[in-house]
């Protein structure tokens, strides 16, 4: 059985809470629960972590590769534009990594066009919500 680790960044801890127009009502809770019920279904186990800051960011995405996890999916939130840091994190491991995001980063403001995480991941899952998470989970389970 793999296990998937997910990995939640800065301010989603608010969603349900901040912009909900973009972000949706649901609560992260919520979307971890949804998670963890498809995760059962797909017959794999997650593990989730989020945290606002960047060095936790890379400290949990270090210990993936230690604790040799099967995949990791990313919402990098807003570090996904700018965060070297957290890209040589994930260039710096061999596990498979998915990035996600909960918007279309692509339909809004220029800065958010560009991700300096995508060229370090197997691919970019962006704008489907909750589905971004699954379709990144059913990957890396089959992968
Ligand atoms: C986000 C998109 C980022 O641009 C933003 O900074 C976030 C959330 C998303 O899931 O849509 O915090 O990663």
């Amino acid at each position: 059985m793999k296990t998937i680790a997910v990995i939640h960044g800065p301010n989603l801890n608010f969603t349900g809470v901040r912009e909900k127009a973009v972000y949706g009502n649901q609560s992260l809770q919520d979307i971890d629960d949804s998670i963890r019920a498809y995760a059962i279904t797909l017959g794999c186990k997650v593990v989730i972590f989020q945290s606002n800051s960047e060095g936790e960011l890379i400290d949990y995405i270090q210990n993936c590769f230690i604790d040799e996890i099967d995949g990791i999916i990313i919402n990098p939130g807003a570090y996904a534009h700018y965060s070297y840091a957290i890209r040589d994190a994930l260039a710096g491991i061999t596990t498979p990594c998915i990035e996600v995001h909960l918007s279309n980063i692509y339909k809004r403001e220029s800065f958010r066009h560009t991700s300096v995480i995508s060229p370090v991941c197997m691919g970019q899952i962006t704008g489907l919500g909750l589905n971004s998470y699954l379709l990144a989970l059913s990957a890396l389970n089959a992968d």
